[in-house]
């Protein structure tokens, strides 16, 4: 049997799957994507039909499997990463899950946590035990709420009967034929169930919540075995040894494997993470703690601070589809350059409320400063300037909380393709923002864990050398200028509160 020759990531994401085949030079071979159904059955709900996502993952991974002709000895190891807190129910011993998913961006339990998480006293034991700001976004209400609503579920999942499990779960369980029912830190602390500092579920949120602790996976590191693929169709035998959640798997694609460093992925949404070393940093700034994904053989928990923005790409696909100003996301930069500047026009993107560091789920979005003179160049420049204004909020936030400045920001994502993007930003945050050749870091940090695991890379000395140059972008806006651009977005901010 030759050298093995590749690793698979599969990206399991919010609006698309993809599976990705990776060289032993981190190079990303060929991806094969499929995007699939996004559920919307009444304002605020999001649901995925956990089929769709499984039939999608599996339908492009069997093609890239075809496309190579590949086998399992060509294939060292497969990594996941997935779209985290979308919650899933299912029945093991059909296969079939009792519902349909309840996505991350689903809001129909914000008042089931009103209502659980109502005393300052049990808001402070959620924060205190899960780093996490009791929220419907995460695991916790959206499990209960399935076991709540959907006929016969409590009973079932109290007789165990029933598994619970986020996307990686739900993956790892078919691909392994059912045999492994596990989950890595990186998703279990984005359930709201899980004690970051002691490494466990935790009986006390369990409770608050009425969610059966039988129906949770084991947690097994983040690098190391998920049991080997048996699932028809596909070759069998291959090591699933890698699994983060996708916020997560980009820190690590980015090589950020050290306290201080720092990324940002400009996604649908926003977030960055700041690597905070074996310290559970608490925010006072409105941000999250949440466990990173560490290499084979790491012997402490190592955690990081994180800010998520909910409307990021999502305002561009706005432009796009509702306002109609733009063909396509590619449009906006040299739209931006255009003019030298807004006239004056802010775009507040608070669709959704506003997410961290304000918090603020009633907030609705607002266009200000319109003129006779404003045109769509000025609007779309306005609206990817919305976007960095929205990352240097959390680097403030970041940079309070860790009491020091950052030095450089790691940026990943479709939208840090947008060369005027990335100059406003560094603009903004006067650090230096790197952006590698390979913006795919989701995909790769996903191969990496799998990896390592495998043998397939020795260390993560070798994937810091596997990056080939960054492109590097530094302020150059007079910082007195910042400072007016600066008040300008955070008057708008208030208008929106
Ligand atoms: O927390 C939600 C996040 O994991 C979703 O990421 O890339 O699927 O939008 P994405």
């Amino acid at each position: 049997m030759g050298e093995k020759r590749y690793v698979i990531a599969l990206d399991q994401g919010t609006t698309s799957s993809r599976s990705v085949l990776v060289d032993r030079r981190g190079r990303m071979v060929d991806v094969v994507q499929r995007p699939f159904q996004q559920i919307f059955p009444q304002p605020g709900w999001v649901e995925h039909n956990p089929q769709d996502i499984l039939f999608s993952q599996l339908g492009t991974l069997t093609e890239l499997v075809a496309r190579h002709g590949l086998t399992s000895d060509d294939v060292a190891a497969i990594g996941i990463d997935n779209q985290r807190e979308t919650t899933i129910v299912w029945d093991p011993t059909t296969g079939v899950p009792v519902s349909n998913a309840i996505v991350w961006q689903c809001r129909r339990t914000a008042d089931m946590v009103g209502r659980v998480c109502g005393t300052p006293e049990v808001r402070e034991m959620v924060r205190s035990k899960t780093g996490l700001l009791p929220d419907a976004y995460f695991s916790a209400s959206k499990t209960a709420w399935i076991l709540e609503n959907v006929p016969g579920a409590r009973a079932r999942a109290e007789a165990g009967e029933l598994l619970f499990g986020t996307v990686d779960t739900w993956l790892v369980w078919t691909l392994t034929g059912g045999l492994v029912h596990a989950t890595d830190p990186t998703n279990a602390c984005r359930t709201m169930l899980y004690n970051i500092h002691e490494g466990r579920w935790d009986q006390d949120l369990l409770d608050l919540f009425d969610i059966p602790a039988s129906m949770l996976p084991e947690v097994r590191p983040s690098s190391g075995p998920f049991g080997e693929t048996s699932y028809p169709g596909l070759p069998a035998g291959i090591p699933v040894c890698g699994v983060a959640g996708d916020q997560q798997a980009a820190l690590f694609g980015q090589c950020c494997f050290a306290p201080g460093q720092a990324k940002n992925t400009y996604g649908t949404g926003c977030f960055m993470l700041l690597h905070t070393g074996a310290e559970a940093r608490e925010s006072e700034h409105g941000l999250v703690t949440t466990i990173v994904a560490s290499p084979p053989g790491t012997t402490q928990t190592q955690y990081a601070l994180e800010g998520s923005v909910f409307v990021a790409g999502a305002l561009v696909q706005w432009l796009r589809d509702e306002l109609g100003i733009i063909r396509d996301a590619a449009e906006t930069e040299s739209l931006a350059q255009s003019v030298p500047d807004t006239g004056g026009v802010y775009v507040v993107p608070a669709f959704t409320g506003l997410g961290a560091p304000w918090w603020e789920p009633d907030a609705r979005g607002v266009i200000l400063g319109l003129t006779r003179g404003t045109g769509r160049a000025h609007l779309v420049r306005a609206a990817l300037e919305a976007l960095a204004y929205q990352i240097r909020d959390l680097a403030d936030a970041m940079e309070a909380d860790a009491g020091s400045a950052l030095d450089v920001l790691n940026v990943d994502g479709g939208a840090s393709a947008n060369d005027f993007l990335m100059q406003f930003q560094a603009d903004l945050l006067g650090c230096e923002l790197r952006r590698p050749a390979n913006t795919e870091t989701t995909s790769l940090g996903a191969a990496f864990l799998a990896g390592l695991a495998s043998g397939f890379w020795g260390g993560t000395d070798e994937l810091v050398a596997l990056r080939e140059t960054d492109d590097v972008f530094r302020r150059t806006m007079d910082p007195a200028r910042v400072d007016a651009l600066l008040a300008g977005w955070h008057d708008a901010v208030r208008r929106v509160m």
